[in-house]
């Protein structure tokens, strides 16, 4: 008889150390640690300090997800972690965790592909994805519209990426211009919160009707935020930091929403998936929202805490490998810093 697979996920591609643990599409329990706050003088995540931060973290976090699972390590039949993209220092401390687990228990690993993750979140709270559906990933390093069948199984088509920064890029910049500091996505929304949206008319770029549909650039919004900044410092004014926030989230929203929103219907589906760290941001959600039910669309948001980087994502993959009876990876998977996503598995199957 086989045993019901109990996947370990591990999660160290930035700043958060994160092991979760899924079993058949149920989220049992995870462990999660950030290291952002030693990051924050820097205004970014410096690599060698997150890789030391996952390092100290790694035991004491898996101790923390067993224990909220209410299962033993031995209980663990498979093991999945990212192993990219990321920061090369930060995947391999995660990667070799996993390994040394897999090892020890002498399970299969998995490579995950990170953003990957972000999608498969999705299922721990609202269960399958349909046949298929349109994904808007909206992360710190990345921004794309996904076309998705079945995550596991079925190659992932990119409609559309971001030319430059991406959305969470762009608020971790903005909020660094405005002096609130790392991660720019949470102090940003906060300052939001008092502010105008429509006090200050910031670029939506490529919304033109030549423009590529699915494709973003957020590099000249941020410039138009620092020269905004400028001229009212040069004025000897004070900078309105609300209502900057507020326009600019919302110049942020505006375009993710529209292009998203445009590529369910340019290709007859009815799901839209809105996943990645800057999905956790209020605007976000209540502006896709209001869209999605004015044109029809199911829209699946995963909660906040599963939108930024955790470890219950990368088991939710694992989970659904294990499932779909995949090959494992082996215990000789490298890291691959910059992996494409093409496909859930890395490296990706031949
Ligand atoms: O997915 P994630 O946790 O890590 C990456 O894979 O990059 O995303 C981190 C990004 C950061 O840029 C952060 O500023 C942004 O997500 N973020 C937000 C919010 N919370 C996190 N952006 C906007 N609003 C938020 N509430
Ligand atoms: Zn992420």
């Amino acid at each position: 008889m086989t045993r019901t697979p109990v996947v370990l996920g591990v999660e160290s591609s930035c700043d958060e150390t994160g092991f979760g643990i899924v079993s058949e599409g149920t989220l049992l329990g995870q462990g999660l640690a950030s290291s952002a706050s030693q990051h924050a003088e820097f205004g970014g995540v410096v690599p060698e300090i997150a890789a030391r931060a996952h390092l100290d973290a790694a035991v004491p976090i898996l101790q923390i997800a067993l224990h909220d699972a209410g299962v033993e390590l031995g209980d663990i039949t498979h093991v999945a972690a990212t192993s990219g993209p990321g920061l090369a220092t930060a995947v391999h401390v995660g990667l070799a965790a996993a390994k040394s687990v897999a090892w020890a228990l002498d399970v299969p690993l998995f490579g995950v592909h990170h953003l990957a993750g972000h999608a498969a979140a999705d299922t721990l709270e609202h269960g399958p994805l349909p046949e298929r559906s349109i994904v808007l990933i909206v992360s710190g390093g990345h921004t794309s519209i996904l076309a998705i069948g079945d995550l596991v199984r079925d190659p992932i088509e990119h409609l559309g990426d971001t030319l430059d920064d991406a959305a969470g890029e762009a608020f971790d910049k903005v909020a660094r211009l405005l002096g609130l500091g790392y991660p720019g996505g949470p102090v940003i929304s906060r300052a939001a919160v008092d502010g105008d949206p429509a006090a200050f008319r910031f670029p939506r770029a490529m919304m033109r009707s030549g423009d590529p549909a699915y494709t973003f650039s957020f590099s000249g919004l941020k410039t138009a935020v620092a020269r905004t900044v400028e001229t009212i410092e040069r004025a000897g004014d004070p900078v309105p930091v609300a209502d900057i926030a507020a326009s600019f989230e919302q110049a942020v929203v505006d375009v993710l929403v529209a292009k998203a929103v445009r590529a369910v219907k340019d290709h007859g589906l009815d799901t839209l998936v809105i996943v990645g760290g800057v999905a956790a941001n209020a605007r976000l959600r209540a502006v896709a929202a209001e869209r999605c039910e004015a044109e029809g669309i199911e829209l699946r948001i995963p909660p906040p805490r599963l939108c930024t980087d955790n470890g219950a994502m990368i088991a939710a993959v694992g989970d659904l490998l294990v499932r779909a009876d995949a090959d494992p990876s082996g215990l000789g998977i490298a890291a691959d810093p910059s992996a494409v996503l093409h496909g859930a598995q890395l490296p990706l199957p031949a």
